[in-house]
């Protein structure tokens, strides 16, 4: 065993399913309140409670959770899920922010935050479907 690697999957460092569910919450709740992060609300149904359960069921599969998303829509197929909705540099960038922000404000592990900030960001630059 290594001596470095903190124990545990990030699901099971971030609290389980209350605390992946604190940062779900954090991050809508600042995608509709933060002027900066209105290009991307405006992409989303007036009301985020279905987002809310959606990002909350697919982060806690992706996390080492449980696979709660899976079990009700199967494969995620995120990119296809997203092509729906018009994403570029911006939309990348806003989402990337108002998850940093989100893992700051609800206090993730430093360690952990940049490792999540890395995944995300690859993910978000891969559901680009737009120039610009
Ligand atoms: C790159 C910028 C992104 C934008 C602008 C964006 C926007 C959206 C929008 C508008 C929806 C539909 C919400 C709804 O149906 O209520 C959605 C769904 C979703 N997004 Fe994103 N998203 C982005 C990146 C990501 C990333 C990086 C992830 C995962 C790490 C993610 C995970 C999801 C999931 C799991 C759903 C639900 C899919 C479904 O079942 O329909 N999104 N996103």
């Amino acid at each position: 065993m290594s001596t470095e690697a903190p124990v545990g999957s990030p699901y099971e460092r971030m609290g389980g399913e209350p605390g992946v569910r604190a940062l779900v919450d954090r991050f809508y709740d600042l995608m509709d309140l933060e002027p900066a992060f209105a290009g991307i609300r405006a992409l989303h149904p007036a009301t985020l409670e279905g987002s809310r359960d959606k990002l909350h069921w697919f982060l806690c599969g992706w996390l080492g959770g449980p696979d709660l998303y899976i079990r009700r829509f199967g494969h995620p197929r995120l990119r296809a899920r997203h092509l729906p909705y018009a994403i570029g540099i911006a939309e990348r960038d806003q989402w990337m922010a108002c998850s940093l922000q989100a893992m700051d404000e609800v206090a993730v592990d430093r360690t952990l935050a940049e490792r999540l900030a890395e995944s995300f960001f690859g993910t978000a630059d891969f559901m680009r479907n737009k120039g610009g």
